[in-house]
């Protein structure tokens, strides 16, 4: 289960204020539920929570699996909504070491060739037998056209061709769009196998579409678990919508208030990725219109000895969303040390996770004392199943609050800006 307490927000805030912005929030979740809203054709990421294909699971799971058996390495090609998603869950839920099954690379999210070599370069070297490591490659591009992309994938793709010339056709797997692009027409050329992308999701709002369903089950984690967790969630908040609107209602408060920026932060630094999602999906959302918050994300307790300095006492601009788990599976009890040289024997007996929740605790009040208002999400545990709730209901507080704010939630008009500038400066015909 998650829980949402906005009462560390709420304190900041008039009753007016916070009466007067849920009403917009019920106006604004009503827009998602009729489909009346603009952008309202992008909202498939409901659909398939609501009519589940079960078909596509395990059509995702049977070749992951087989993915898993003979990789060394998998390398997930794409940026934003293509690939965010998936490293997200991926960080969230492996070992920060050692994983089993292939190691998960992501690429194909910048243009720094130094990355492109120093990974061809990797793959290059042989694996502990001495012989080549075992590569697949994942490109994931609703567009088929998104220049960073593309052209990681044009690198990537000669060199798997070259290397593995006997079964390149199972080793490049493409996540797209039913038809269009360059990559539909590679794909017809040469034969790769092929997932496809909703017409109605949008890039960030795809993660539970094989754009992140099918790396995250080559990562061995369980997609069904994942899924059908967001449809129980969808489910939930379409009976009882309470913690969305809350939520949503709060915020859009803060942002009539003069708050700016959302400060997303965490103490586990496992989700520190998840963080870089929300960002996205947060930020390309709401970012129009000279009006949101811009999301900033922190990892503590490592961002409290740099920008928690900024936090506590610098412009009050601000608002902060913490991510929270509630009990951690594996743990470090400290130990009692004999002479106590380092003068923590007053921890011994308690784990890691509980003075991490200490460090928590003391933060959120340091942070309401300075005038920050904070919301807090816990998690119970961090596993596919919450993390599966976790997805959908920000994607629905996404969406109601964009539409609190009057902006519609699902395009990026800005993003096509920079491609245009790029475009003109490259000569692209
Ligand atoms: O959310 C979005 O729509 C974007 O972030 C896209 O995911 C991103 O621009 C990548 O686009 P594409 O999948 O077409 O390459």
């Amino acid at each position: 289960m998650i829980k949402i307490n906005t009462s560390r927000a709420k304190q900041f805030l008039a009753e007016d204020e916070f009466r007067q912005a849920y009403q917009q929030a019920e106006d604004a979740y009503e827009t998602v539920k009729r489909g009346s809203g603009e952008g309202s054709e992008w909202l498939g990421w409901r659909d398939l929570l609501a009519d589940p294909n079960d078909a596509i699971l395990e059509q995702i799971d049977s070749l992951a699996a087989n993915i898993r058996e003979q990789a060394d390495v998998f390398i997930v090609c794409g940026i934003g909504g293509s690939y965010l998603g998936s490293r997200a869950v991926i960080e969230a839920l492996q070992p920060f070491f050692d994983n089993d099954g292939p190691e998960i690379i992501f690429a194909g999210h910048h243009m720094s060739g130094k990355y492109l070599k120093d990974l061809i370069d990797y793959l290059d070297k042989p694996n502990e037998e001495g012989e080549q490591k075992s590569i697949f490659l994942n490109v994931i591009s609703k567009s088929g056209t998104t220049l960073e992309t593309a052209l990681s994938f044009r690198v990537l793709r000669k060199w798997i061709t070259e290397k593995f010339p006997e079964d390149v056709d199972d080793r490049i797997i493409c996540t797209t769009s039913k038809e269009g692009g360059a990559l539909n027409e590679l794909i017809n050329k040469h034969g790769f196998k092929k997932f496809i992308i909703p017409d109605d999701v949008g890039g960030r709002f795809s993660v539970l579409t094989p754009v992140g369903l099918f790396p995250i089950a080559v990562a061995g984690i369980d997609i069904r678990t994942l899924f059908y967790e967001a449809v129980s969630k969808y489910e939930e908040l379409e009976e009882d919508p309470g913690q969305v609107l809350d939520y949503a209602a709060t915020k859009f408060a803060l942002f009539n208030n003069g708050k700016s920026l959302d400060v997303l932060t965490t103490f586990e630094p496992q989700l520190e990725a998840l963080g870089g999602w929300l960002q996205q999906l947060l930020g390309e959302s709401e970012g129009k219109q000279g009006k949101g918050m811009f999301p900033a994300t922190a990892i503590y307790s490592t961002d409290l000895h740099s920008i928690g300095q900024f936090i506590q006492q610098g412009t009050r601009n601000m608002m902060e969303t913490f991510i929270t788990i509630e009990s951690a599976e594996e743990n470090i009890t400290i130990e009692e040390l004999s002479g106590n040289h380092d003068g923590l024997n007053y921890l011994s007996g308690q784990t890691f996770h509980e003075i991490n929740k200490q460090a928590f605790k003391g933060t959120l009040q340091a942070h309401t004392d300075g005038s920050v208002p904070s919301i807090v999400i816990s998690l119970d545990e961090l596993n596919a199943q919450h993390i599966g709730e976790f997805i959908y209901f920000y994607e629905l507080l996404t969406a109601v609050y964009c539409y609190c704010l009057g902006v519609n939630p699902f395009d990026q008009p800005g993003v096509e800006d920079y491609k245009r500038e790029m475009y003109q400066l490259l000569g692209k015909h």
